[in-house]
């Protein structure tokens, strides 16, 4: 699977972001500017029109999945590392679920639970291109085991709105974690799903993509948001 540089969203959705692989890069790939796609909290580029529903049709268990409200920077919630699992409970496999309707529907390619003001350590992502199957990956008490190469990814957030910022990554990682079922699993992984789980991992320790920029950049995102939910304070009374 494959890059992106951005976590994207369509100008129809209210969060997301957006990263695009470059062009050379996506060339790299045999890919072509049709083929981008877009990062964790986001959507490619290429899929402005995709319905959130089309991919949101995986049904994990016979329980309505619900969509949550995804916490917006500077939210101090989003601060706060998520707590160790351990045992999976029937109560944690329905916010899996909820997470990944959730990231479905705004639309992105990763949320993790902090996201959504629930501090455990668990995440989801689902890094397939538009006309590809569904390829939701859950990873519960994720650890890094190592990481390899750096690469330069345009990304985004769903914590951040319209927000896409250039954030340097490892380009190789190898990740162990348990998945919805509780089973024990490694995976090598490389390109847009490297990125993502980097940065899902990231948020499951209270480490925001601003974090990782220099202190320019942070400045200038973090006036942007807070103007951002000024605005939106203001437009709700
Ligand atoms: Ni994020």
């Amino acid at each position: 699977m494959l890059f992106a540089d951005t976590f994207a969203m369509p100008a129809s959705s209210s969060c997301g972001v957006r990263s695009y692989a470059s062009s050379s890069f996506l060339a790299s790939l045999g890919l072509d500017e049709n083929h981008r796609t877009s990062f964790v909290g986001g959507l490619s580029e290429s899929e402005p029109e995709t319905s959130p529903s089309a991919r949101a049709r995986i049904r994990l268990s016979g329980r309505p999945m619900a969509v949550r409200t995804i916490l917006h920077y500077p939210d101090a919630r989003l601060r706060q590392p998520g707590k160790k699992v351990g045992s999976l409970t029937p109560e944690l496999r329905q916010l899996i679920d909820d997470m990944a309707e959730t990231m479905y529907a705004a639309p992105g390619v990763g949320l993790a639970a902090t996201q959504i003001g629930e501090p455990w350590q668990i995440f989801v992502v689902d890094c397939a291109a538009e006309g590809e199957p569904s390829d939701l990956r859950v990873f519960v008490d994720p650890e890094l085991v190592s990481t390899e190469g750096v690469v330069i990814f345009d990304e985004g957030c769903l914590s951040f709105p319209s927000a896409r910022e250039e954030i340097e990554r490892a380009a190789k990682v190898r990740v162990k974690a348990q998945d919805r079922e509780g089973s024990p699993f490694e995976l090598e992984a490389e390109g847009l799903l490297a990125v993502a789980i980097q940065h899902e991992y990231d948020h499951l320790h209270g480490i925001l993509m601003i974090d990782r920029l220099g202190p320019l950049k942070k400045r200038l995102l973090h006036r942007k948001m807070l103007k951002r939910a000024d605005a939106g304070a203001a437009a709700s009374g």
